[in-house]
């Protein structure tokens, strides 16, 4: 079976959104929630995806882009 070839290259993932803020951070309050706050991932490049490990940070230093997670908030 042939080797499936993954070409990564260095670049932004967000064409428009947002585009005049640092980090894009959006929350949605929900009520039932285990932890107070709870982080997920919208760079695609977290270790622990779905959940953020703040690898967005690398990847806007890298590439001049602005995402950043989305938070779950507990109210
Ligand atoms: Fe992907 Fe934080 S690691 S948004």
């Amino acid at each position: 079976r042939p080797r499936r070839m993954v070409v990564v290259r260095a670049e932004a993932i967000n064409p428009d959104i947002k585009k005049d803020e640092a980090k894009v951070v959006d929350s949605v309050v929900v009520t039932e929630l285990s932890k107070p706050l709870t982080a997920y991932c919208r760079c695609w490049r977290s270790g622990t995806f779905p959940l953020c490990d703040g690898s967005h940070v690398k990847h806007n230093k890298a590439t001049g882009d602005n995402v950043g997670p989305l938070l779950l908030k507990k109210q």
